[in-house]
């Protein structure tokens, strides 16, 4: 039986493929690559050894995604396929909800279709909003403030309503908190197209001199050194979290929130301080506007993950920073060499 991966050659998507292999589960990824590369994929079956098959289509191509129900034998599903750019969704919201929203439902009814009842879906913090109360806990309520957000609290609910609606089906919704690093390999990692949106990878193209100099959006914030905290979390460890969550699933039924970050909290300037020390390359910056939208600051309640999973990070920031220059320095240009 297998586990089927949607944006699988994504950057939470490629590493959750390696820690399934490495744990011994078949795995079946779909992606269609507007966000991301194959060439992901072939890293991964180069860091664990292993093969799998992989298919490129649109989750909205409900012929070609029972095609992939019908040839393999599915078992679960790790939702991650999704746009994620917050400043994007702004701009064009009927794209995020047509490509995420309607993408979940086809994937939701071939499921059905096929009675694969377990699912893993790839929330994100945002969707606590403008929440000020730290660290944020999963029982807290919700309010989004941007149409990405929107998109995945819309998902989350549909899962909430047909787990009561069937009691047979499971679902984890993970909401990541912030992802960075990379595997440490240093084959693969995060890739975003164009101009980075996120910190980590901005910082990683202004350390191979790709970008000049980062621009830090605002350090009059309500925080210790005025830029906002955040909770940065090892890729690789959120990866884990994602087989602790599928395990879960296989043996519980019904629906259930839980956070994926570390439950500290650091600043942009620490981070670019820590990226300077541990990597010995200087990341010029300059104080730019605040960017709208932006909180003071966002960290995780653990309890609950390490309560429900039985899972908790392991790496702190040091080694994040060290994995995501790694991957950088090796890959100046990402995939498309
Ligand atoms: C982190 C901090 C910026 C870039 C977003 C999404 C969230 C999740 C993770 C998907 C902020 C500052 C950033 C730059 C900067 N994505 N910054 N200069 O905004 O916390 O969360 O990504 O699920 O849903 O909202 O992450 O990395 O964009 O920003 O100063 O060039 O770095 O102001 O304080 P964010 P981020």
């Amino acid at each position: 039986m297998s586990v089927l991966l949607t944006g699988a050659a994504g950057y939470v998507g490629s590493h959750t493929c390696v820690e399934l292999l490495n744990r011994g589960f078949s795995i079946v990824g779909i992606d269609n690559y507007i966000n991301s590369s194959p060439v992901a994929l072939d890293r991964v079956r180069q860091i664990t050894s292993k093969d799998f098959p992989s298919y490129e289509l649109d989750l909205r191509d409900e012929r070609a995604l029972r095609a992939v129900f019908e040839a393999q034998p599915i078992e679960a599903v790790i939702h991650f396929a999704g746009l994620k750019a917050v400043g994007e969704s702004v701009k064009k919201p009927l794209e995020y909800y047509d490509n995420n929203l309607y993408g979940s439902i086809v994937l939701l009814k071939v499921m059905r279709e096929f009675a694969v009842r377990s699912i893993i879906f790839s929330s994100s913090a945002t969707v606590y909003g403008a929440a000020t109360q730290m660290p944020l806990r999963e029982d807290m309520a919700l309010g989004c403030v941007n149409p990405y957000g929107w998109t995945k609290f819309a998902i989350e609910q549909m899962l909430r309503d047909l787990c009561a609606a069937d009691p047979g089906f499971s679902a984890v919704l993970l909401r990541y908190f912030n992802p960075v690093g990379a595997h440490e390999s240093g084959l693969i990692g995060d890739d975003p197209s164009g101009i980075p949106n996120n910190l980590l990878p901005y910082v990683t193209r202004v350390a191979v001199e790709e970008l000049q100099r980062l621009p830090v959006f605002g350090n009059d914030y309500n925080t210790p050194d005025g830029t906002p905290l955040r909770d940065y979390i090892h890729v690789s460890d959120l990866a884990r979290g994602h087989v602790a969550a599928m395990e879960y699933a296989g043996a519980h039924k019904g629906c259930e929130a839980v956070n994926l970050g570390t439950g500290k909290a650091s600043s942009v300037l620490e981070v670019i301080k820590t990226f300077e020390q541990v990597n010995g390359v200087p990341i010029p910056y300059f104080i730019a506007p605040r960017r709208a939208g932006d909180a003071d600051e966002s960290w995780s309640s653990t309890e609950k993950a390490e309560r429900l999973l039985g899972w908790k990070a392991e790496k702190g920031l040091g080694e994040m920073l060290r994995d995501a220059w790694r991957w950088q320095k090796q890959n100046p240009k990402g995939y498309h060499a």
